[in-house]
């Protein structure tokens, strides 16, 4: 039976999810109480239709607590105001100078790095990377690193509750203290950001529900937007000391730009989404009965064969590359043009240089089946 907590599979889990496909590509899983897809056909099928299969639980008679509606567990008609309100403000942000700022506080740290000796990468160049852009997106004051890394590892860690129940209680007191920190951004007029052109362009007419909304979603995107991307900074260093020929290519900038989305398809950190079917239906031939879970494997579908030729191969110029590595449909990533961008800052870091990086070390992957992710990555750059 398929266990993502299982070391080999933390390890590596594109083998096992691979005779996964080929044996049953839709299987049900006792421990995770889930429909399991692996077929890139099977999850796009499911994302796509959000009439039959819901994010909002409360479609199928759950009640969920109020900060936990935001733009992520909401669906259309209700999501569509949220949505299109963040959209647009991440569309009036200027992410070339989000980016420029990002290049150079990479470039001063890997000055400050070189001929240091020994560091961790989620330490020093992930987190704080993440947290720069996600802080300079929004138009917030930069949180401490040091604790909010730690509240975001305890939220992180709880989505895993139901693997592990003992993991649920740290990440509820770590999410009053992310709720405590974003409301403290409500209160005081905002600088200009994201956030800002939020709370201008809110429709008042959407009353208290679309302030309720807004604030859970502006949290969503803070923490969501900050973990996602320390993993995928994490899983691209990674991947490029793995094939230092790859980072050289992607010094051609047509290169580049498909090279960073080709490194979320090849090694993405977001393993999944679960939605709940609305009605009995059936996906990939097998029957799903109205209110059970299915959970749509990113990490399975994206290296699907009948999708992505040679899918174990980083190929940077990978034709109509449209991988779930940011998911699909209504509820796909908001953040991907900036993470886009974060992930370019660290290609063009390391290229511009002349020490190369090297791993001092195993890489430690965390214990965690929802998000794939380093928790301890230790590399050196030479000379
Ligand atoms: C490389 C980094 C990132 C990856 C791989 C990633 C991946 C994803 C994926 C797979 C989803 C869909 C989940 C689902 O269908 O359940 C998602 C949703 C979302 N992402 Fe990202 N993300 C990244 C960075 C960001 C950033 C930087 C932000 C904020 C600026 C962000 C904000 C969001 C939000 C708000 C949603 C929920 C959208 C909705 O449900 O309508 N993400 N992300």
């Amino acid at each position: 039976m398929y266990n993502p907590l299982d070391p080999a599979t933390l390890e590596n889990p594109y083998p096992v999810l691979a005779a996964l496909r080929e044996a049953t590509p839709v299987f049900w899983h006792e421990g995770m109480r889930s429909w399991t897809l692996t077929r890139y056909t099977d999850c796009v099928a499911v994302l796509r239709d959000h009439q039959r299969f819901a994010r909002d639980r409360r479609r199928t008679g759950a009640v969920v607590p109020e900060p936990s509606l935001s733009v992520q567990s909401l669906d259309p008609p209700d999501q569509a105001p949220v949505r299109s309100l963040f959209m647009n403000a991440l569309r009036a942000q200027d992410l070339e100078a989000i980016e420029d700022r990002g290049r150079r506080l990479l470039a001063a740290r890997f000055e400050e790095l070189t001929g240091q000796g020994p560091f961790d990468v989620m330490v020093e160049i992930a987190a704080p990377l993440a947290l720069a852009v996600i802080s300079d997106l929004l138009g917030v004051e930069q949180p401490d690193l040091h604790s909010f890394a730690e509240i975001s590892d305890r939220i992180m860690r709880s989505m895993d509750a139901g693997l592990d129940p003992a993991l649920a209680e740290p990440g509820r007191i770590a999410r009053q203290q992310l709720t405590a920190l974003v409301e403290s951004w409500f209160t005081v007029s905002s600088r200009p950001g994201l956030l800002a052109h939020v709370r201008q362009h809110a429709d008042p007419a959407g009353g208290a529900n679309l302030d309720l909304f807004v604030r859970n979603t502006a949290r969503v995107m803070f923490q969501g937007g900050y973990s996602t991307m320390v993993a995928a900074l994490g899983n691209a260093v990674h991947t490029l000391l793995r094939y230092p020929d790859a980072l050289e290519r992607m010094a051609d900038p047509n290169l580049l730009r498909g090279g960073v989305d080709e490194l979320v398809r090849f090694d993405g950190p977001v393993q999944g989404t679960s939605r709940i079917a609305t009605e009995d239906c059936e996906v990939g031939g097998t029957a799903v009965r109205a209110g059970e879970t299915v959970l749509a494997l990113f990490a399975a579908a994206n290296h699907d064969p009948e999708q992505f030729p040679r899918p174990a191969q980083l190929v940077l110029d990978r034709a109509s590359n449209r991988h779930l590595g940011f998911g699909w449909g209504t509820h796909s990533c908001i953040g991907t043009v900036p993470a886009q961008a974060a992930l370019r800052v660290l290609v063009q870091a390391l290229l511009d240089r002349p020490a190369r990086l090297h791993a001092a070390g195993a890489p430690v992957r965390r214990r965690t089946a929802t998000m794939r992710v380093f928790d301890r990555f230790p590399v050196v750059f030479d000379a």
